[in-house]
């Protein structure tokens, strides 16, 4: 935010002052950050109650939940990355966003830099979204690219997953499927204006594709993905929400997605078939997310007024299977 705070004024039509930092380590150097602002106590700074927008990068339920409450209670917007939060308490969220009058903005919890919380909640908004097919894992997508072109087996496409950065040292909540389920439950509740949490979606990982379900794949020209399907079923009552390995032609755009990439597919009734395509993360394509965001709750601000609240959303039944 410091090396492009002109142009985010001029984009915002105010400046934008940095409040202040907190951390867990604060001896880190910071480049850019005057030390000054920097503190540990994150209630203090989200209580101080002259802030109007707290960027809320932690991860995890708590501290992340009561701070972001906290802040709504004492005046700010907040732009968060926080995708486990958002999945399991995104309606408490934004029901306390509105009832304070505040905004809630999360495009980096799902698929990184990739515009999808905004257009699926604002420019689809007249539209009827049917049905949303995300890779939404760049990790799995890796290791299942590696699997689709080298005919290597699950273990050997991890390990060089691991050791290229894109694994974790316990790759569980990727491999599982539980970073999936999560952006599913996330991208379920915008697309369809409903309420989806992590609970209600059904969830397989892929550490059980082997080399073997490959070369079947392909004899049928098909490749296998993760896939974050999320559905509304065809009489509108209800929306399905699930994560699991699933083949796919290889006609489809969703096969090309290669890498550590991330896509997601929409089909829709009057728009038809929309793909959003790009790096789904890393610390330049969240920062891309999270100062877009912080732009749009500026600009909400000063124009005395915030996105979609919690009432903007109804109560669909949601179950994980539908009627596969
Ligand atoms: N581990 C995640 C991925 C990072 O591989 O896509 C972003 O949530």
């Amino acid at each position: 935010m410091t090396t492009h705070a002109d142009d985010l004024a001029q984009r915002i039509g105010a400046p934008v002052e940095l409040a202040g930092v907190a951390v867990r380590r604060p001896s880190k150097v910071r480049e850019g950050i005057d030390p000054a602002l920097v503190t540990t106590d994150a209630t203090a700074l989200v209580k101080r109650g002259d802030i109007d927008v707290v960027v809320e990068v932690i991860g995890g339920i708590e501290p992340a939940r009561s701070l972001i409450t906290t802040a709504f209670e004492h005046g700010a917007s907040v732009v968060s990355a926080n995708k486990a939060l958002l999945a399991q308490d995104g309606a408490a969220l934004h029901a306390a966003a509105e009832e304070h009058g505040r905004d809630l903005y999360y495009e980096a919890a799902v698929a990184g830099a990739i515009p999808l919380i905004r257009p699926l909640r604002e420019s689809l908004a007249g539209d009827k979204v049917n049905r949303v097919l995300g890779i939404v894992n760049g990790t799995t997508n890796f290791i299942l690219d590696k699997m689709d072109s080298t005919g290597a087996g699950y273990q050997e496409a991890l390990d060089e997953a691991t050791a290229l950065g894109y694994a974790e040292a316990d790759p569980t909540a990727d491999v599982e499927g539980f970073d999936a389920a999560a952006k599913a439950a996330i991208l379920a509740g915008i697309a369809f204006h409903t309420r989806v949490r992590l609970d209600d979606v059904h969830r397989e990982g892929m550490t059980e594709v082997t080399a073997a379900d490959f070369r079947s794949a392909k004899e049928m020209g098909c490749t296998i993905k993760l896939l974050a399907i999320c559905e509304r079923a065809a009489d509108g009552a209800s929306v399905t929400a699930r994560v699991h390995p699933a083949m796919i032609p290889l006609s489809h755009p969703l096969a090309s997605v290669r890498g550590a990439y991330n896509a997601v597919f929409v089909e829709s009734d009057a728009a038809g078939q929309l793909m959003f395509y790009g790096p789904g993360a890393g610390g330049s394509p969240t920062a891309s997310a999270v100062l877009g965001d912080l732009v749009a709750v500026c600009r909400n601000k000063l124009n005395g007024t915030t996105g979609p609240g919690e009432s903007a959303y109804a109560a669909l039944p949601v179950s994980p299977m539908g009627d596969v």
